[in-house]
């Protein structure tokens, strides 16, 4: 799904950017230029950066767990 389409940056590419380490719209923005242009992805872009780095935490959490 496309979260910023002044930039055609998919939810997927946020997801990739958040396992390389942005934490922050940002990082985001440094990296992908999302919120650049005209800005109405934003909310989108925090949210599923938000899910994203929630997701990799939990997924650490279970790697830790598990050595
Ligand atoms: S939709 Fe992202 S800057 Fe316009």
């Amino acid at each position: 799904m496309y979260v910023c389409v002044c930039h055609a940056v998919t939810d997927r590419q946020i997801r990739e950017a958040a396992a390389g380490g942005a934490r922050t719209l940002k990082d985001l923005r440094r990296d992908l230029n999302v919120t650049r242009d005209c800005g109405r992805c934003a909310s989108c872009a925090r949210d599923c950066l938000a899910e994203a780095c929630s997701r990799n935490a939990s997924a650490n959490e279970t790697l830790c767990q598990a050595a």
